[in-house]
């Protein structure tokens, strides 16, 4: 086009386009230094936090302090340098007298993990594991998580050889452990009622929330997801739910998890045992160190099943005589 050929650009223009450039410039060069600097931050944050093999995340209510003594003084005593373990408490709306009888206990054991924004109760339990694993995953690099209630007995050591055993495997899943089940009817009343479950006749395959492992990267999953992800009643079936869909995983069922909402007996395999008062635990505890073995007596008040993840979860779980 012949007006534009002849055309000369002024030299103001020039300038201005220069300007402006520069100013581009310095805008992406300072969006990029602060990401820079937020990438070093997120570097030196992960390598300033303290490292564990395990985590063990005991869930309690405000009161139960002597149930607290009683897990530090028998299953606990068998902690590691590389274990480090928790008391789940939400602190909302707590009368001041108990606040402080929880902060005494705190400046005694350094093992509460409190949270402010939860009250405290049967129902708000889906609640306290997601924002207890919110706060250990922000403040703590581990390799895996132990979820036990304030009535588990563990057996620490042997979960801790069985998770090197696993590993050694070399198998670079994810890790789901525990005592799964796969045709749980879904509550319609009592306390563990689920008002708005419309996704399957039973819950998703889960492990039952008297004691479940998970590795790093699920916790990971979860905590990054906590805001979007849906809470029912039960925190156990909420995890099995919210790990249904990850892809590299392996839901380890293991009949040695007497988790079940009624322990089974006691069996001198059980890794982790359900329903256990502070005077169980002490018996337990107390026979364990001088024996080596669990149970005074082995005994089956329940069958149990090996779970059978080739036919549908309908199947899955036919309880039968001689399982531990
Ligand atoms: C699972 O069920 C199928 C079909 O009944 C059966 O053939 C298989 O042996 C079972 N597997 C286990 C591990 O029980």
């Amino acid at each position: 086009m012949v007006f534009t050929s002849t055309r000369v650009i002024p030299k103001r223009l020039n300038i201005r386009v220069n300007v402006a450039t520069l100013m581009l410039l310095s805008v992406i060069l300072t969006v990029f230094y602060f990401l820079l600097m937020k990438d070093c931050r997120k570097i030196q944050e992960s390598r300033d936090k303290p490292k564990f093999r395990l985590i063990i995340v005991i869930l309690t209510s405000p009161d139960a302090l002597r149930v607290r003594d009683a897990i530090r003084k028998t299953w606990l005593t068998e902690e590691t340098e590389n274990t480090r373990h928790f008391f789940v408490i939400g602190t909302l709306d707590l009368q001041q007298e108990m606040l402080e009888t929880l902060e005494s206990e705190q400046d005694k054991f350094h093992d509460l993990l409190l949270l402010p924004r939860l009250q405290d109760s049967y129902g708000t339990l889906t609640k306290k594991i997601l924002q207890a694993m919110q706060r250990l995953h922000e403040d703590f690099s581990f390799d895996y998580l132990l979820k036990v209630d304030d009535d588990s007995f563990v057996l620490l050591h042997r979960m801790l050889t069985d998770l090197d055993v696993w590993e050694a495997k070399g198998s670079r899943k994810e890790l789901y452990w525990g005592f799964f089940n796969g045709r749980a009817n879904v509550k319609k009343t009592g306390p563990w009622k689920e008002i708005g479950w419309n996704l399957c006749d039973y819950y998703l395959p889960y492990a039952v929330g008297g004691g479940y492992v998970l590795s790093f990267n699920l916790v990971k999953f979860i905590a990054q997801n906590a805001d979007v992800l849906r809470l029912f009643n039960s925190e156990d079936v909420s995890i099995g739910l919210w790990l249904s869909p990850i892809a590299n995983i392996e839901r380890k069922h293991d009949v040695r998890f007497d988790t079940e909402y009624m322990s089974r007996g006691c069996s001198n395999q059980y890794i982790v045992t359900h329903k256990q008062g502070p005077e169980n635990m002490k018996a337990l505890h107390d026979f364990y160190t001088s024996t080596g073995n669990l149970c005074s007596k082995e005994t089956r008040s329940r069958m149990s099943y090996h779970y059978n993840w080739t036919v549908p979860p309908s199947q899955c779980c036919n309880r039968q005589v001689g399982v531990i």
